[in-house]
């Protein structure tokens, strides 16, 4: 485990904000009776009002640790990423879809790169409408707006709630890892919860700190996917029941029309395989990627990786049709990031050498373009034939058939 030590420390200001969310943690353990499920506090961590990672007012996004950003996302750091998804989301605007709906949309890069592109694809949506549970994070989705697409601003509304219905395109890039998982630990062959506690209380004023403490279930309460992990050994993995239901909520809604849900993840043989004893739990903070989720809440990211099985059950018990999944670089390169790219001309090198360096980042097999997946959720496109046509972004390596 990567030592606090070794870690940037975070300003006085930062600090306090922090120390007050730990106490207000501390506190919900203590209602609860000394104990709370790994989810609730990382829902704290996250979204407390005014003191969580996203709710608050740290930087999070951005390319290196100077500008007190934590990480980087695929919008972020080429705006070819926003263009590709035009040209899949384009032909989807033209079957009368001319609404469109993100989740999260962080800085607001997407939103706006992705109008641009659909710009010139010449389908411009009607609408474009951003579900953003930080209030922070939509005053600066404003600005990027503002700033890159002005004339284009106007089409973007901020929700609330979530409509009864809606008819159009739905996406979300690094979303469902950002929501509250469960922790599972199988020791000694038997399963726990794995929540947290307070660790035994320190000097007087001292922010709250907290530990990991396991509790046995009964064997009726095992979720059913860790049930089916063979063997005895000592294992750590994650459930997924707020992304899933989050998933059901999308299915709900969506009247006619597609959802892409973009992020890290595995179907459920890979997520849950003998072999991945650790679980995926991830923390980011200044560019540092570490596994420890009590460091300094509400400063920093939590996530863990998505179960691409787990959103697809849930997307059918809605009625949705899962229309695709792959991996990241094949539904780019499918739906023809090199030929954008390529529109650029090679011989202008301060031009073209960072975005093909950028491009190269989404595709590696060893950064973003395999660990990252798309999964295209569906209903009624086609008039009701979802299948009759693949998605362009899933017409070769198609992977639905591993969910
Ligand atoms: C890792 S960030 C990704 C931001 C952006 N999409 C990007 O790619 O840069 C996760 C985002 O998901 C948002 N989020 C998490 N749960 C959500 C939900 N249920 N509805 C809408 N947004 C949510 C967070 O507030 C945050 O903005």
């Amino acid at each position: 485990m990567q030592k606090a030590a070794s870690l940037p420390l975070p300003p006085a200001d930062a600090q306090a904000a922090s120390d007050t969310l730990a106490a207000r943690i501390g506190e919900s353990i203590d209602a609860a009776g000394g104990w709370t499920g790994f989810d609730r506090y990382m829902a704290l961590a996250l979204y407390a009002p005014g003191l969580g990672y996203y709710s608050g007012g740290s930087a999070k996004f951005g390319r290196d640790a100077r500008d007190g950003s934590d990480f980087i996302t695929a919008p972020e750091l080429s705006p070819f990423f926003a263009r590709t998804l035009a040209r899949q989301f384009a032909p989807l605007v033209a079957q009368d879809l001319p609404r469109m709906m993100e989740f999260g949309a962080g800085t607001g890069r997407l939103a706006a790169d992705l109008l641009l592109g659909l710009e010139q694809e010449g389908q411009l949506p009607k609408e474009y409408a951003i579900v953003e549970l930080s209030g922070e994070l939509r005053a600066r989705q404003q600005e990027t707006l503002a700033q890159r697409a002005p004339h284009l601003a106007a089409r973007v509304r901020w929700l609330d709630a979530l409509p009864d219905s809606f008819e159009g395109i739905i996406v979300g890039n690094e979303v469902l890892d950002a929501m509250p998982v469960q922790l599972y630990a199988r020791s000694g062959g038997r399963w726990h919860e794995r929540g947290v506690a307070r660790t035994e209380s320190t000097e007087a004023g001292a922010a709250a700190a907290f530990r990991f403490e396991d509790r046995v279930i009964a064997a009726a309460d095992v979720p059913a996917m860790l049930r089916d992990i063979p063997g005895d050994h000592d294992i750590v993995t994650e459930t997924h029941a707020e992304a899933e239901g989050f998933t059901r909520a999308v299915g709900a809604m969506l009247s006619r029309g597609a959802a892409f849900f973009i992020d890290y993840g595995f179907p459920a043989a890979e997520y849950y395989h003998p072999q991945r004893t650790g679980g995926t739990l991830m923390c980011h903070y200044r560019h540092h990627a570490h596994p420890d989720p009590f460091l300094y809440p509400g400063l920093q990211d939590i996530t863990a990786h998505v179960n691409f099985s787990g959103i697809a059950a849930a997307a059918v018990e809605t009625g949705l049709t899962v229309s695709g999944f792959a991996a990241q670089a094949r539904f780019l390169m499918n739906a023809g990031i090199t030929e954008l790219l390529m529109a650029l001309d090679p011989s202008d090198a301060r031009a073209f050498l960072p975005q093909a360096n950028a491009v190269q980042k989404l595709l590696s097999e060893a950064e973003m373009g395999e660990l990252f997946k798309v999964i295209a959720l569906t209903r009624g496109l086609d008039d009701g034939t979802d299948q009759s046509e693949p998605l362009a972004g899933f017409a070769r390596g198609d992977r639905c058939h591993t969910l």
